[in-house]
């Protein structure tokens, strides 16, 4: 045997030992004082430092991308070059590579491994954005916890999540990732998040570490154009764009993710102001900042470092502890003689590597570095997983209409179904963007789930009919190089679109399944018009014209223009990316097995030129005449934030304030009775719109402040309560450059969405 195969045998061996032993040791069930207790993570992170050389200390601030590629890092690992790595989802690699970092380097400090676990990781759930829509948090903390449970199966210990973007610009891709445009309730979601990902204690079992992203300010890009700069006034900064980061802190977010733009002419990740005065200072939060994938070398790109050493000072200065970086960081190249040239103290450097040790130390990593690799296999197959992903697309799903109760479809009415749609039976479109790790071949399609659900009575056929694709393909198809698809000619289009009217013509019923491909929702996914893709609205029109009854069922990540469908299609279904299950999800709720339940988490447009038009704008001059904002198209939304209907009508009633007038500081309660007028159980989502009528500035004409998903038996009648606290009545003020609280009088309202009727008012007295 030569020298250098028996060398490596033998370390093989070495650490395949290694790795059995400390694996079988498993985690801990109760939280261990040395991770846990801030005084003993302080002092073992002191201990450290105090062993550590300059060059150590900026490698644990630098991250690296390994695209399949273990090879290449495991050098600059052993050297103690990189304190964490990314993008590698294979426990032996994972096992391969922190053997490296804990037996090679001088001090054991082990890795941490993050990839982006957003909605899933074997089990893929319905997208952010349909998540939100559930109006369910704890269906939002179920999910991200079987997503932790799975991801830390196979060694990540940190997902690069959740994502807090408000989006009030449907042409920005990433809309999709976020819970739309509200602060409320995207607070509530980024706390569930939190809560999902890490369990109650940073290092919980089964559990990793959360990273809100992207800090701050990004779902503004101008144009919707993804990367642009955001110019976001200072009070939308704080009562907008800023309050789902701040809930996600209050949970104890372990880490955050700097913003790749600029914002108002800072770039996000050179900012002080976000970073350190906002976050650390005035939040108190106590975790580490993580760049954006090379946002600290585009420093230099927008204009604000004169070269990639002013970078790495820009970046470090201004609060970015860790560099995410493709290739080697900025920081491993400039931070060392920035030290020497006094641009940068070694008490900044020890400052943000600190922090890291400490999430190292918390997450158990110097105790359990390594990950029992038979495990992640039983874990990442658990069926309830999937139970969980089906519950969650189903109670996500929104209906937009169901004129003349075409749903829920009796299953004996129907003797032939066509399933028509480019996305109807793509198992990659129903998962949705960034979803890597998924077990494509038990993914359900809509088609597969209409064919379970209907049974050997009914025939179930499916065509595309269209075929849709973008432009220029998509940053993931490019990376992981997805081979493009043959478009068809001119008269393989025309074939295939007459072949889907056909099969709707001669079917009892058609589900038509359009919205964008995953690919076109996304991170570089942004768009100029919101029109249905490709040849979609020619397909629609066309199956409608066959007189066949018709559902629509709706995949995409962002409101499309669907004004001429919301008169000429009986029942539309929101069903968002629906994850794993999709495809049985879309048939339960469909054939009745599960009422739809969710609402909408944005305003829908009835076209690109109303944008934004979200619910809370303001009052402004001549407020009589708001329908009539344009000549040439109504004001209003086409669906209403917060909108959704249901197979059973609901009615509220009796709003009550437990105050009529409360002083400044004080809290009151709403409540209001809610009944399922209807003969069937479902689920109703309650919601509190309050209005400001005065102050140091003008409020918006409604702001969402509490809501509450019920389930009702048929004709069950329930009281929903809401307390409202000084801090849901204060804000900040752009007179006054600050929080307040004012005394005035206030509107409130509840109901099934932001146009509620039923009214009350209370008065805050100074
Ligand atoms: C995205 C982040 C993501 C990171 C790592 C970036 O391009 O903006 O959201 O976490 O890549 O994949």
């Amino acid at each position: 045997m030569p020298a250098r195969t028996a060398r490596l045998l033998a370390c093989a061996f070495a650490f395949f030992v290694f790795a059995a032993v400390h694996a079988s040791a498993g985690p801990a069930s109760t939280p261990p004082p040395d991770q846990i207790d801030d005084e003993k993570v302080n002092a073992r992170v002191a201990a450290l430092l105090k062993q550590m050389t300059l060059e150590e200390k900026i490698g644990q601030l630098s991250q690296q991308f390994v695209f399949g590629k273990p090879d290449e890092v495991e050098d600059a690992v052993a050297r103690g070059q990189l304190g964490s790595l990314l993008f590698i989802t294979d426990p032996a690699v994972i096992n391969q590579l922190q053997h490296v970092a804990v037996e090679k380097t001088r001090l054991h400090i082990p890795l941490i491994f993050g990839f982006d676990v957003i909605h899933g990781f074997r089990t893929i759930f319905p997208v952010p954005i349909g998540m939100a829509a559930s109006w369910d948090p704890l269906v939002e903390e179920k999910g991200q916890t079987i997503a932790a449970q799975e991801a830390s199966a196979v060694g990540i210990n940190w997902a690069f999540a959740p994502m807090l973007d408000i989006a009030r610009d449907p042409r920005w891709g990433r809309m999709v990732e976020g819970a739309g445009e509200d602060p409320y309730l995207g607070s509530a979601m980024a706390a569930a998040q939190v809560r999902g990902f890490q369990g109650p204690y940073i290092g919980s079992p089964e559990h990793i570490l959360a990273c809100m992203k992207h800090f701050a300010g990004y779902g503004a890009a101008e144009g919707g154009r993804d990367y642009d700069a955001s110019y976001i006034p200072e009070d939308q900064m704080w009562n907008v764009y800023l309050p789902p980061f701040h809930a996600a802190v209050k949970a104890g977010v372990g880490s955050a993710m700097s913003a790749y733009m600029d914002l108002n002419d800072v770039p996000a990740t050179g900012n002080s102001w976000l970073l350190e005065d906002v976050l650390r200072k005035d939040w108190g939060f106590k975790g580490f900042v993580v760049s954006d994938a090379d946002a600290v070398k585009n420093l230099k790109t927008h204009g604000y470092a004169k070269d990639l050493s002013g970078a790495a000072v820009l970046g470090l200065t201004a609060g970015v502890d860790m560099e995410m970086s493709q290739g080697p960081t900025a920081y491993s190249r400039g931070l060392a003689a920035a030290v020497a040239s006094g641009k940068v103290t070694v008490q900044q450097i020890d400052e943000a590597a600190a922090r890291i040790l400490a999430a190292k130390i918390r997450l158990g990593l110097f105790e359990h570095p390594y990950v029992d690799e038979a495990r992640a296999k039983q874990i990442l197959a658990t069926p309830e997983h999937r139970v969980a992903s089906r519950d969650a697309a189903e109670r996500s799903a929104v209906l937009l209409r169901n004129e003349g109760h075409l749903l829920p479809l009796k299953p004996s009415a129907y003797h032939s179904i066509a399933v028509l749609g480019p996305t109807a039976d793509s198992q990659h479109d129903t998962l949705g963007s960034w979803t890597f790790q998924q077990d494509m071949a038990e993914t359900v399609t809509v088609f597969n789930g209409i064919r379970s659900k209907a049974g050997s009575g009914t025939q179930v056929s499916y065509a595309p009919g269209v075929q849709i694709k973008r432009m220029i393909p998509s940053m993931f198809d490019v990376i992981f190089h997805e081979p493009p698809v043959a478009p068809w000619g001119t008269d393989q289009g025309a074939a295939e679109m007459q072949k889907a009217v056909d099969l709707a013509k001669n079917s009892d019923l058609t589900i038509l399944v359009l919205g964008e491909a995953q690919n076109m929702s996304g991170e570089r996914a942004s768009r100029e018009s919101l029109e249905l893709p490709g040849q979609e609205q020619q397909l629609l029109e066309g199956v409608v014209a066959t007189g066949k009854p018709v559902v629509l069922v709706l995949m995409n990540g962002r409101p499309l223009n669907i004004t001429w469908a919301s008169t000429h299609v009986p029942a539309i279904l929101e069903a968002w990316y629906p994850g794993t299950q999709g495809g049985n999800a879309v048939a339960n709720l469909l054939f009745g097995d599960v009422v739809p339940g969710g609402k909408l988490p944005f305003s829908w447009p009835r076209d690109v030129g109303q944008i934004p038009i979200n619910y809370a704008h303001n009052t402004t001059f001549q407020p009589e005449e708001q329908a009539r904002r344009y000549w040439d198209e109504e004001s209003t939304p086409l669906y209403p934030f917060g909108y959704g209907l249901s197979y059973s009508t609901f009615s509220f009633s009796n709003v009550k304030v437990s105050q009529s007038s409360v002083r400044v500081g004080q809290s009151l309660e709403v409540t209001a009775d809610v009944e399922n007028t209807g003969d069937i159980s479902a689920d109703e989502v309650a919601q509190l719109y309050i209005h400001q009528q005065y102050g140091s500035t003008s409020r918006p004409v409604r702001e969402l402040k509490g809501f509450s998903r019920v389930t009702l038996a048929a004709h069950q009648k329930t009281t929903v309560r809401f307390p409202l606290t000084p801090d849901d009545l204060r804000y900040w003020s752009t007179a006054t450059r600050g929080w307040v609280q004012d005394p005035s009088d206030f509107d409130v309202w509840v109901g099934p969405d932001s146009r509620a009727e039923l009214h009350a008012s209370f008065t805050v007295t100074p």
